[in-house]
C-alpha cells in the first residue's frame, strides 16, 4: 500500500476501507509516513470529509494506537466526561464526586489547559500535595475504594492522535469536523469508560460557535462512542458567558468546593448537577429523573464534598487547604470598573480566557509556568445592570506589567449598551 494513493483517494472524494485506514494512522505512530504526506491527506479530509464509517473506524485505529485502558474489572460502573473546552469549567471538580458517591466509577485522565480554555490538571496543581501520576495498580485500587482518580494523561495515549493535532494546529487543518470527532473520541475510548458524557460547548468561548455546528460535532460523537460499544450523551451548554464566576486555577476550585457545600454560582450548580445527572443515568442504566434526584440529593446532603475530601486525600492533597480555603493568593488583587451606566450586553468569552493566560492563569508556549493563584473573579456577567465605576470583575495577578495589560484587554472584551439583551439558555440540548 502506497499513501501517495491513499492521498489520491481521498483528494477525489473516495472512501478509504480499513486496511487504508489502518495504514494512515499506523505510518503516522511509527513515523515511517513522511509529515508532508500526512497533512497533505489531512488537507484533503479538510475538503473532502469523511463518512461516519470511515470516522469510526479512524478513531478506533487512533484509541488503539498507543496504551489503552482496560476498565473491564468495573464491569458498567465506569464512567467519563469530556468537555470540548471553556472558560471557567471546573465541573469535573463537581461531578465527579457527586458521580462517585452515588456508586459510578470515575477513573480519569484530564489534561492541562489549552489555549484560553482551562484544564483540570492545572486546577488540581493549585491542592498543594496532590499527585496527577500514579502506578497502574495504585490507580485501579484507588478507583475500586474510592471511586474516584483523576491523574494526567499518560505518555503513551493515543500517539497516533497527539502526531496529528500538532501537525493539524499548524497546517490550517483542525477545523474539520470528523478530524476534530476522531481526535477526541480516540482519547476516550483509550480512557476505557463503558460510559461517556461529552459536555460540548456552544458559544464565544468555545470551539464550537453556533448551536448548528456544535449538534452536528456532538451527533459525530455520540455515534462513533456507540460503533465503539460505549453508552454516550452528549450535552449541548452555554460557552457565549463564563461558567460561574471564578477563572483561574486556585480560583476555580475554591468555587468547586463552594458548589459542594452547596454554595456558589446558580449557572455552575445546574450544569454540574445536569451532566452528573446523566452520567449516573447513563452509568447505573436508571431514568434520567431518577438520577437527577439522586444527583440533587448527593450534593445536598454533603454525601459529595465527603467524597471530594476522600479523593484529594487519597492522591495526597492536603485538604486542610480545602477546608480553611487556604489556596495560593495573588499578591495584587485588584477591581476593573464599568466606564457607563447600562447593561451588558456581551462578553467575549475567549478574550477573557485570554485575559487569564496574560494574567499567569495559563500558559502563552507550552513550556511557560502558570501562576496557580492568578485569574479573574467575574462580579457581572452578560444582562447584569451596571452603573459607571462600579467594579464589574477583579483581576488576581503577581505582576503589575501583567494586570495593565490583563486590564485594558478585560474592558476590551465587554460591551455595554442600553438594554439587556434576551437570556439565553444554559443548556441547549441533548444528544443520545
Ligand atoms: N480537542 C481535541 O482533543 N482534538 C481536536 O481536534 C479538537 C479539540
Amino acid at each position: 500500500m502506497r499513501m501517495y494513493d491513499l492521498i489520491e483517494k481521498k483528494k477525489q472524494g473516495g472512501a478509504l476501507t480499513r486496511e487504508e485506514i489502518a495504514f494512515f494512522v499506523r505510518g503516522t505512530t511509527d513515523g515511517s509516513i513522511p509529515e508532508y504526506q500526512l497533512t497533505a491527506f489531512l488537507m484533503a479530509v479538510c475538503f473532502r470529509g469523511m463518512t461516519a464509517e470511515e470516522t469510526a473506524i479512524l478513531t478506533d485505529e487512533m484509541a488503539h494506537s498507543g496504551d489503552v485502558l482496560d476498565l473491564s474489572a468495573f464491569g458498567t460502573a465506569s464512567v467519563d466526561k469530556h468537555s470540548t473546552g471553556g472558560v471557567g469549567d471546573k465541573t469535573t471538580l463537581i461531578v465527579t464526586p457527586i458521580a462517585a458517591s452515588l456508586g459510578c466509577r470515575v477513573a480519569k485522565m484530564s489534561g492541562r489547559g489549552l489555549g484560553y480554555t482551562g484544564g483540570t490538571v492545572d486546577k488540581l496543581s493549585a491542592i498543594p500535595g496532590y499527585s496527577l501520576t500514579m502506578p497502574h495498580a495504585d490507580f485501579m485500587r484507588q478507583v475500586e475504594t474510592v471511586g474516584a482518580a483523576v491523574i494526567s494523561q499518560s505518555g503513551n495515549l493515543t500517539p497516533a492522535d497527539k502526531k496529528l493535532y500538532s501537525l493539524r494546529d499548524v497546517t490550517a487543518t483542525v477545523d474539520s469536523l470528523p478530524l476534530i470527532a476522531s481526535s477526541i473520541m480516540s482519547k476516550k475510548i483509550a480512557a476505557g469508560a463503558h460510559s461517556i458524557v461529552l459536555d460540548v460547548k456552544v458559544g464565544s468561548g468555545a470551539f464550537m460557535k453556533t448551536e448548528a455546528d456544535a449538534t452536528a460535532l456532538a451527533k459525530a460523537m455520540v455515534e462513533i462512542g456507540k460503533a465503539c460499544g460505549r453508552r454516550m450523551t452528549a450535552v449541548l451548554t452555554d460557552m457565549d458567558i463564563p461558567l460561574g464566576i471564578a477563572v483561574g486555577n486556585a480560583l476555580e476550585v475554591a468555587e468547586a468546593v463552594e458548589i459542594l457545600h452547596g454554595r456558589g454560582p446558580a449557572d455552575l450548580r445546574e450544569v454540574s448537577l445536569t451532566l452528573a445527572s446523566h452520567m449516573v443515568s447513563l452509568c447505573k442504566n436508571i431514568p434520567l429523573t431518577e438520577a437527577e434526584e439522586l444527583t440533587k440529593q448527593a450534593l445536598d446532603s454533603g454525601a459529595a464534598l465527603k467524597k471530594f475530601r476522600e479523593w484529594i486525600s487519597a492522591q495526597g492533597g492536603d485538604v486542610s487547604v480545602i477546608d480553611n480555603a487556604a489556596y495560593p493568593k495573588a499578591s495584587i488583587v485588584r477591581p476593573i470598573c464599568a466606564e457607563r451606566d447600562g447593561f451588558i450586553t456581551k462578553m467575549d468569552t475567549a478574550a477573557i480566557g485570554e485575559v487569564s493566560v496574560v494574567l499567569g492563569a495559563g500558559r502563552a508556549k507550552a513550556e511557560d509556568e502558570i501562576d496557580l493563584s492568578a485569574g479573574i473573579e467575574i462580579l457581572k456577567k452578560t444582562g447584569d445592570a451596571v452603573k459607571a465605576g462600579e467594579p464589574i470583575a477583579v483581576l488576581h495577578t503577581s505582576d503589575e506589567e501583567r494586570f495593565a495589560d490583563a486590564a485594558l484587554r478585560y474592558a476590551a472584551a465587554i460591551d455595554i449598551g442600553e438594554t439587556a439583551p434576551p437570556k439565553r439558555d444554559l443548556i441547549f440540548g441533548v444528544i443520545r
